[in-house]
Formats: C-alpha cells, structure tokens, sequence
C-alpha cells in the first residue's frame, strides 16, 4: 500500500511537471471508472469549448483517500493542483488551513447562495467565504439489481428488511452471489451508512454519528446494525476482498450478482454499459430508509495559487455550477444536480427518484450526511469508524465488542 502511494506521489509531481501550462487547469479527483471517466469528459469538454485546457491528474480509490494522500504531498511541496476534488469536512479541513481561494466574486455574480442547497453550503462557505464549487449530490443508501436476476428469481423488490433477507436466500439457493462487494474500508462503511439508518432511524444517525453521543453509539441498536452487517456479509462471495467497486457493479450488471448496495455512482456504470433502469436494472433505497438520503456531494475546490483567483478558477467554477452543466453531467454521473433550480428533465427515472427524494428529505429533517463519505465527521474521527466496520466485517470480532471498540475508537479519535 505505502509502495503504491509512494509510486503515486512521484507520478503525481512528474505529470505536473511535464504537462502543466499556466493557462491550464490542473485537476486532482479520482473519477476512473468507466462511468466516471464519461462524466468528467463532460467537464473537460465544456471548458475545451471556453479555449481551457485541462491537466488531468487522476488518483484511482473511491472514497477519495488515495486522493488525498497526494493533495498533501503536492501542497507541502508547495505545488497545489488548480482545483481538486474534496468532500465534506476535508473541504473545511483545507479552508481553515488558509490553502483555498476565495470564490465571492464568482458566486455572488451568479447567486449561489440562492440555488445551492443549504446542506451543501455547510461545505462550500467557510467563513463566509465560497471555497469550493458544488459539482453534484450523491447518496449512499441506495441498492442496486440486475432485473433478469430478480425476475428469474421471483424476487420483487424488496421494501423491509425481512423481505430483503428473504430475496438474499432465494439467490443464495440459486447459485447466484446474492450481494456484490468490494472489500475496502470506503465500500464498508458506504453499505453501513443505510444500515446503520435503517436501524437506528434519522434521529440516532444523527446522535450516533454527528453529535457522537456515546450512548447511542454503543447502544442495543447499534449493536443490531452491527449483526445486519454480518448477515451482509455473509451473502458476498470469496473474493471481495480488495474489489473495486464498480468491479462489483459490473458483477450486477453481468447477471454475477444479484444486488449491490452503493452510492448511486454505481448507476454510471450501469449506464455506460448501455443498461436501462426498469428495463435491465432496478435502483431502490436500502429498506427501512426510504425516506431519508444519506448525501455526499462532489465539489472542486480552488487551490490559492498565490493571491487572486485566476482566470481559469473562476471559469472552472462558473462552469461548474451552470444549469445545463450541472444537467449534462450529472445524468451520465448517476448523481443529482447541486442546485435547487435545474429541471428533471433530461434525467432516467432513478435519477428523477433522486432529484425527488433529495427535495422531499431536505424538507422534512431527513437529509443526513454520509459517514463513509466524510460528511458526518472530520477525517480522523471517520477513519476510526473504518476501522471498526471493517474489522468487524472481517470477522475480527463479533457484534458485541464492535459496540464498544466504536465508543473506544470514536472517543480517542475526536
Ligand atoms: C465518492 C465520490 C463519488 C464516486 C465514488 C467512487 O467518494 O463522491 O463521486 O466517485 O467516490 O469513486
């Protein structure tokens, strides 16, 4: 691992410094799958059109971790990338550090106070500053299923978590891999989010994993959560280990698996596969938690490069947050727009759900943030969820000690 990271480091800083011109932007992210890659080809052709050339600095690893790695690396050396992928609280984490630049004049001139959503301006305004410009919002606690599979299987889509169980067993006889998973901490921690939720509710997600009460977190029905994880893990095959995970998507989209439960990047895949949603797949929210959406919204955040920000920012950002990109690209990234003003034209009907539920839970006090996704928690309080959920998954210990070591590692980690 520390081997790869290193190779990625040196790689990182000997692409910059063979490609990148002043007019350019150079971007960090680590959209790399293939529906990814489709989505930022819609980026990078849109500031093609606007004569701005793009330096692709692409670290694989979903999550963003990797990512992050780098970033640091080229920041200590003093040479930050233009703009650069970030989520949740990493994004405040580098504004406080004084390494962002301020977008105002930006945003002021197009009103991104009024159509960005408020959930999302907790992460982009730092101090009254814009610091970062709103590509999307995704959700974690969605499930998704290969149609043939289900109807093979006279399986409807299940809507409680007993029926849920009950289509896992009915593939498991089959022959068919009745879940789909990639086994790295990110993926974990993304599937715990909606079982987490659909165990403990919107009111203890939040006491457990925002305001981590120790109490709920240690509580009978985290406890709960941790045993549906291990019925989840005990219906993915032998080799999850270390999957990526749209490698998981695609043991859906083959017919492999039965489910996946993912954020809805996965439907990207989905769609550059050519598959239709209803016809070939089916996306529903993981049962017990329809009504809530576990959010992680994708922004860019503008590096200072010495001062002012430059030309090529402001235009990466107005890009960025315009209507008809914010439709283009989030319809092929499986995402929903990050304003409140964009029509639901053009989207499919997961995407339409999408846009629907996000609306309806912000409304209600049902929009939370992901944990997985560095939306409920700073980085170091995240990562020692990680490593429980992961160690817990990996059969390290059973659901009983979880609870606690989750009280241990979360207290020693705020
Ligand atoms: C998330 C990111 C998504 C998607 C995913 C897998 O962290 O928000 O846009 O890319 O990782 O790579």
């Amino acid at each position: 691992m520390r081997k790869f990271l290193k190779a990625n480091i040196a790689m990182a800083i000997m692409v910059t410094a063979v490609t990148a011109q002043a007019e350019d932007v150079e971007v960090l992210h680590w959209w790399t799958s293939g529906g990814e890659a489709a989505a930022l080809n819609v980026l990078k052709d849109d500031l093609e059109s606007q004569g701005i050339g793009w330096t692709d600095m692409p670290v694989a690893g979903g999550g963003g971790e990797q990512a992050m790695t780098v970033l640091r690396a080229r920041v200590t050396a003093g040479n930050a990338p233009t703009a650069v992928q970030g989520l949740g609280f990493d994004i405040i984490d580098w504004a406080m550090q004084g390494s962002l630049a301020n977008l105002n004049d930006v945003a002021a001139s197009e009103d991104w106070d009024a159509v960005v959503p408020e959930a999302l301006q907790q992460f982009a305004k730092v101090d009254g500053k814009w610091v970062s410009a709103p590509v999307n919002v995704h959700s974690t606690n969605w499930v998704w299923a290969n149609k043939a599979v289900l109807d093979a299987n006279n399986i409807n889509v299940p809507s409680t978590w007993e029926e849920f169980t009950a289509a896992l067993d009915k593939l498991k006889v089959a022959g068919i891999t009745p879940i789909a998973h990639g086994g790295q901490p990110w993926q974990e921690v993304t599937v715990f989010d909606g079982v987490a939720m659909s165990v403990l509710g919107p009111d203890r997600y939040k006491a457990a994993f925002i305001d981590l009460d120790e109490s709920v977190l240690g509580g009978d029905d985290m406890k709960a959560a941790f045993d549906r994880m291990a019925v989840i893990r005990s219906n993915v095959d032998d080799n999850f280990s270390g999957r990526d995970w749209n490698l998981a998507t695609a043991m859906v989209i083959n017919g492999e698996a039965g489910f996946q439960m993912m954020g809805d990047w996965a439907k990207g895949e989905f769609l550059n596969a050519d598959k239709v949603p209803g016809k070939d797949f089916e996306c529903f929210r993981f049962p017990g938690t329809t009504e809530q959406v576990i959010f992680n919204a994708d922004q860019f955040m503008m590096f200072d490069q010495g001062g002012k920000v430059s030309a090529e920012q402001a235009a990466l950002a107005s890009a960025i947050l315009s209507p008809s990109f914010q439709s283009a690209f989030n319809v092929v990234k499986g995402s929903v727009p990050a304003r409140t003003d964009v029509s639901d034209e053009a989207f499919d009907a997961c995407g339409k759900k999408g846009i629907a539920d996000l609306a309806a839970a912000a409304k209600s006090g049902n929009l939370y943030g992901s944990v997985a996704h560095g939306h409920a928690n700073p980085a170091a309080v995240k990562n020692a969820i990680y490593d429980v959920v992961t160690a817990h998954f990996n059969g390290e210990y059973d659901s009983a000690t979880a609870v606690v070591e989750l009280v241990d590692a979360v207290s020693i980690a705020k």
